[in-house]
């Protein structure tokens, strides 16, 4: 793989940012914006719930909310799409209250949402379970220290987003640190809300006047690092050279160590990444984990290219249990893994590797399948 590509805009900002569009009145004009199934089923959700929703090109969305036709998201769509838990903090904050179907998104583990619940709970959220559905309700939010069980980066942007209308202080802690929570917070600034130590894990939001923003507002979203880490991976597993514009080149130091462990030759010219194959490619661990450490959704990327590196790999991916799902599919295609238990394998390479037809249960591991000789069907 060679040439030049600009990365788009990061999905795991533009997700809560959308959600987050409903604590304005006023109008979001937000560029940057990734053009990918995960933003149009959020933008159909909006829709229904009244957002009244402009696109003049692929990468940039105009959204306005003036009212709010109802608070409950389409139980169809919630059920494919794993941010549409986000929309919770944004509704119970904007409306008081909130019914939402048990979000979806890439079978990769049981994915729970305690941590959501309990944060809400912590700021005066009444919840209630029927079947599949919580409802969650509040006559006042109350601003609160709040303790999460787990540094999850969308329970994190939850408890933001409600807490923004909260009555006084809220401090949560150990709060996740991800580049697309620093950007969601950015995003709340300019709205009026009063957010400090976002990227860190604690933030403390102060809201004493608890008035919905009426603010029209400009935002540029932050790229998305595991695009360009998924991209710079590509270019080494192919023996490649290529250049990243648009990079999130802040957000990239694991990234980047990772890559050059395995042996590639990557420097930044901002905001480019260039990466170029050196030979040859040796064996590195993979030990996924919270910002700033490797992320989780980098680890299928890195195993592909550990197959295709001299030496033995070790990937530890303890976040989620599920998550080496696409292992005996990329057997199949010929690579030399060993399972050992739900959060780890051995990779041994550099293994010859060939289409097939394989099912692929997480997005981040598709995109490599389609990478080898041969006609590969993923589905
Ligand atoms: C966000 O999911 C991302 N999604 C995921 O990206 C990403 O894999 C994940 O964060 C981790 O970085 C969005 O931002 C929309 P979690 P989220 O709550 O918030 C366990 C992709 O491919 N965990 O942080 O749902 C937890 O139990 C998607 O873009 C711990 O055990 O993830 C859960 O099973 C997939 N201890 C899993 O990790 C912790 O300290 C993810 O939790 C934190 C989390």
């Amino acid at each position: 793989m060679s040439g030049r590509v600009a990365i788009s805009g990061s999905k795991n900002a533009a997700l809560p940012i959308l959600a987050a569009s409903l604590l304005t009145t006023g109008r979001c004009h937000l560029t940057n914006m990734p053009d990918i199934d995960d933003v149009n089923v959020m933008l159909k959700i909006l829709a229904d719930l009244g957002s009244q929703i402009k696109r003049p090109h692929r990468h940039e969305i105009i959204i306005a909310t003036p009212k709010i036709r109802l608070s409950t998201p389409n139980p169809q769509l919630v059920q494919r799409l794993r941010a549409s838990i986000l929309l919770a903090g944004a509704l119970i904050a904007r409306t008081g209250q909130c019914r939402l179907f048990h979000p979806g998104g890439c079978v990769i583990g049981r994915r729970p949402i305690d941590t959501h619940l309990e944060a809400f709970r912590q700021l005066g959220v009444a919840l209630r379970q029927e079947d599949n559905y919580y409802q969650l309700t509040t006559k006042q939010l109350r601003g609160r220290q709040i303790f999460l069980d787990e540094v999850s980066v969308t329970a994190t942007e939850n408890a933001v987003m409600a807490a923004c209308l909260a009555r006084g202080k809220t401090t949560i802690t150990p709060a996740a640190c991800e580049p697309h929570v620093v950007d969601l917070c950015l995003f709340l600034q300019k709205m009026g809300y009063q957010i400090s130590g976002a990227g860190n894990h604690t933030i403390v939001i102060t809201t004493n006047n608890k008035q919905l923003s009426t603010i029209n507002i400009e935002h540029r979203l932050i790229s998305d690092e595991v695009e360009t880490g998924t991209l710079a991976a590509a270019a080494l597993i192919t023996k490649g050279k290529i250049t990243l514009d648009n990079a999130p080149v802040d957000n990239l130091a694991s990234i980047i160590h990772k890559l050059r462990q395995f042996g590639g030759r990557l420097s930044i010219k901002k905001p480019s990444l260039i990466v170029e194959y050196t030979e040859p490619l040796t064996a590195a661990g993979v030990q996924v984990d919270t910002w700033p450490r490797l992320p989780t959704d980098l680890q299928p990327v890195l195993t592909v290219l550990a197959t295709q590196s001299r030496g033995t790999s070790l990937i530890h991916d303890w976040m989620y249990e599920r998550r080496l799902g696409y292992i005996d599919e990329l057997v199949k295609m010929g690579a030399s893994i060993t399972l050992c238990d739900p959060h780890r394998a051995i990779v041994a390479g550099p293994t010859k590797l060939s289409g097939g037809q394989i099912i692929s249960p997480d997005i981040r591991a598709f995109l490599l399948f389609t990478l080898h000789y041969g006609q590969t069907y993923c589905h």
